[in-house]
């Protein structure tokens, strides 16, 4: 269990209830892109030919360095979220906490295992305990409420990490988020990118979804656009396809091609696999090196429309495709 999410998680949440403007129309996303000031053009992210001005597959604006302004941007979907739990009906204890966007179901229920959830005051011992209006749960010392559930779709600019706190200071995808408008909704960073990986990342505080996406039994697809220092040749585009070895066993892509015929140092490759800077170390395994990596799809997500630095909310729609591809 990532009990380290969970402690940033919690240690995010001083006042979990959502302040302010209602959930729907604030920072929606019909607003459509927006056109402030601050943003400058990604000079720095042609693809192949980019001489030509031609732009390469996923790329955004908003280069290293650039002031993130922290607003929703995308295209004219309806925003999502899922409404807080009413409590209407008493519901599962581990249900409850995954609905205050700290951990999943599964991890709430070892966190009950462990004896570090309280109930009224009580260490609660049973799984299918219920949760009612009025009962007040703690979660390892602290006490938690239900929230909205939020689903961010961000396109990740360049010298960034995606843990939610680092205590080397470095910026976080974290800090690019309007501290007062999802500050305290507990949201984190589904799966990693290395911090100069860029592109499509999702953000959310729905623990279940996440769990699911991160683990290897449920296949997520995630495309690449690569940029290497040396040109690739077929043999090298098979070895990719075919596997090459890691240290950590044999590797290989769904699909790769050369993304234009042009430039054999530009590829797309497709990967279900999560495994640490995989797409680095296999092309570090064939003598060569990544100069340049772009996430342009995550689970059929794909950062079209969305500046280097921004993001937009997932519709209804989406998130429905994401739950039924991880079988939720
Ligand atoms: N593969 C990598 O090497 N790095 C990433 O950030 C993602 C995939």
């Amino acid at each position: 269990m990532n009990l380290e999410r969970s402690d940033a998680t919690m240690g995010n949440r001083k006042d979990n209830k959502r302040s302010g403007a209602g959930h729907s129309g604030k920072g929606s996303s019909n607003s459509g892109p927006t056109s402030s000031g601050g943003q400058r053009s990604d000079s720095g992210s042609r693809g192949p030919g980019g001489a030509a001005g031609k732009r390469r597959p996923g790329s955004g604006t908003g280069a290293a360095g650039a002031r993130y302004r922290g607003k929703p941007t995308g295209a004219n979907r309806r925003p999502t979220s899922t409404p807080v739990l009413t409590l209407d009906e008493p519901v599962r204890l581990n249900r409850y906490i995954a609905s205050s966007g700290t951990c999943s179901r599964r991890e709430a229920d070892d966190l009950i295992n462990q004896g570090l959830i309280k109930l009224n005051g009580e260490v609660v011992s049973e799984l299918g305990t219920k949760v009612s209006k009025g009962d007040r749960v703690m979660v390892n010392g602290k006490h938690i409420v239900p929230v909205d559930r939020e689903y961010l779709l961000m396109n990740k600019p360049t010298d960034t990490i995606t843990t939610t706190s680092d205590e080397k200071g470095r910026r976080s995808v974290m800090d690019l988020l309007d501290a007062q408008e999802y500050g305290t909704l507990g949201l984190f960073p589904v799966g990693r990118l290395d911090r100069h990986t860029t592109g499509a990342l999702l953000l959310t505080n729905d623990g279940d979804l996440a769990h699911r996406l991160m683990h290897p039994s449920y296949v997520v697809s995630k495309q690449y656009l690569i940029e290497t220092r040396d040109p690739v040749d077929e043999k090298q585009l098979t070895a990719l396809q075919t596997g090459v070895e890691l240290e950590d066993g044999i590797a290989k892509a769904d699909r790769v091609s050369y993304a234009d015929d042009a430039s054999p140092t530009w590829l797309v490759m497709s990967l279900h696999e999560g495994r640490n800077r995989q797409v680095r170390r296999m092309l570090e395994a064939l003598g060569n090196e990544v100069v340049k990596l772009d996430r342009v799809r995550y689970a059929g997500l794909t950062t079209e429309g969305i500046r280097k630095g921004r993001w937009r909310r997932l519709s209804r729609d989406e998130v429905a495709v994401l739950y039924r591809k991880v079988k939720l």
